[in-house]
């Protein structure tokens, strides 16, 4: 039954943690997947998500489902989330949000939505951008397209040419936007740039669908979404996946969301009912536990606040690893500018390491990163760091 298939490939991200666990090398480093590690190289609980479980523990009294599209109140939590419990499209009903099996499932969700109202839409991507969305959009039967983003000369945004690109995306195509810390260049637009950018969703009609994956680890958890705030003030109609994995660390819970914006409640509504049977079709209905952790910590006064102050130090550490990795490489004589790497956002550093570079980091010492030089700063212990920078200085 099986004898014709052959191999897929391995995943460009998940791949690397599966050879990362076959190497013998006891000094191996996985900077590959976007998963925060402390000084020890643990991925700690939140002490907030570990009292919140508690509480979930005691309290807890059925095991039954839950609606299609997930716990209400979390999905109170994740819009307050994105757009501040004040916010007047909340009030009037034009924002929906259904709980998905991580930000991944979120983007499915919305890609299969999308099918059924633009069948013959193209997906049009950042170049370049995480390795997983083409593949999600090509699951959900769009074929996939990118625009111009990051150029490699000044190490920044290639504005110019993203405008030139989404200025001629029509009507009906979908655009993929990363609402803050793009996976994996960490260069974000900036405000005014994040208008132009509204302004050609304006005049071309594009629908803009947001990833937002990392909510708090560029500057914090409101001035990061800023841009969902800008494209709600046009009053334009957009999608959004967020996730938990990383601001709760939540990564192995598959806690996300889908979440679209309309003109008026009944219009989202009505769009709504498609999206949950998209959901129906695929898994019915989300698992409760990390959705009910993110419930319990945003309506606890005290867990929030330290919830925040958590996602504060884990923002704050990361910052600090870039400044050591640029010192660090600068100590040892690296005749290249890496000055950049601390104005990038996120967890990701885009080391400018040409494929040969990322190769031998992986043969010659089991420094794992993904192809393209994308390291996971966050994932650094400062041994790792020290490491990274002898072996980046010899590989240059
Ligand atoms: C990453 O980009 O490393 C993370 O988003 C994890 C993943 O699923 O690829």
């Amino acid at each position: 039954m099986f004898e014709e298939i052959s191999p897929a490939p391995p995943d460009a991200i998940l791949g690397l943690t599966d050879a990362f666990q076959a190497d013998p090398n006891p000094e191996k480093i996985n900077l590959g997947v976007g998963v925060f590690m402390d000084d020890a190289g643990k991925t700690p609980i939140l002490n907030s998500v570990k009292k919140a479980e508690n509480l979930l523990l005691e309290g807890e009294i059925t095991k039954s489902y839950l609606p299609i599209s997930g716990s209400p109140q979390y999905a109170s939590g994740i819009q307050e989330l994105l757009f501040s419990q004040e916010h007047p499209f909340l009030k009037a009903g034009r924002v929906k949000t259904a709980q998905t099996p991580g930000g991944t499932g979120g983007l499915r969700v919305g890609a299969d939505f999308l099918k059924l109202f633009y069948p013959e839409a193209t997906v049009w991507v950042s170049s370049p951008t995480w390795a997983n969305h083409k593949a999600i959009f090509k699951a959900a039967g769009f074929p996939a397209k990118e625009y111009p983003y990051y150029d490699p000369e000044t190490r920044g945004l290639d504005f110019d040419g993203m405008a030139a690109a989404l200025a001629k995306i029509p009507s009906g195509d979908i655009v993929l936007l990363h609402v803050c810390c793009h996976n994996p260049t960490g260069v974000d637009p900036s405000e005014a740039q994040w208008q132009q950018i509204a302004d050609l969703a304006e005049t071309q009609g594009w629908v803009p669908f947001f990833d937002f994956a990392y909510q708090g680890f560029g500057a914090s958890v409101e001035a990061d979404r800023r841009p969902l705030h800008l494209f709600a003030e046009r009053g334009l109609d957009f999608l959004v996946s967020s996730s938990c994995s990383k601001n709760f660390g939540l990564y192995n819970e598959r806690t996300g969301a889908f979440t679209l914006v309309a003109q008026n409640a009944d219009r989202a509504n009505a769009a709504f009912s498609h999206v949950k049977t998209v959901i129906r079709s695929n898994y019915s209905n989300p698992p409760r536990h990390g959705g009910a952790i993110v419930e319990v910590i945003l309506n606890d006064k005290i867990l929030r606040k330290e919830w925040l102050g958590e996602l504060d130090a884990m923002r704050k550490r990361i910052r600090f690893l870039r400044t050591e990795l640029v010192r660090g490489l600068q100590q040892r004589g690296v005749d290249a500018d890496f000055s950049y790497i601390e104005q990038q956002n996120g967890m990701f550093s885009f080391s400018g390491l040409n494929e040969t570079q990322v190769k031998r980091l992986r043969e010659e010492h089991s420094i794992y990163i993904v192809g393209g030089g994308r390291i996971n700063v966050a994932g650094m212990t400062s041994d790792a760091l020290n490491r990274l920078c002898d072996a980046v200085a010899k590989v240059l």
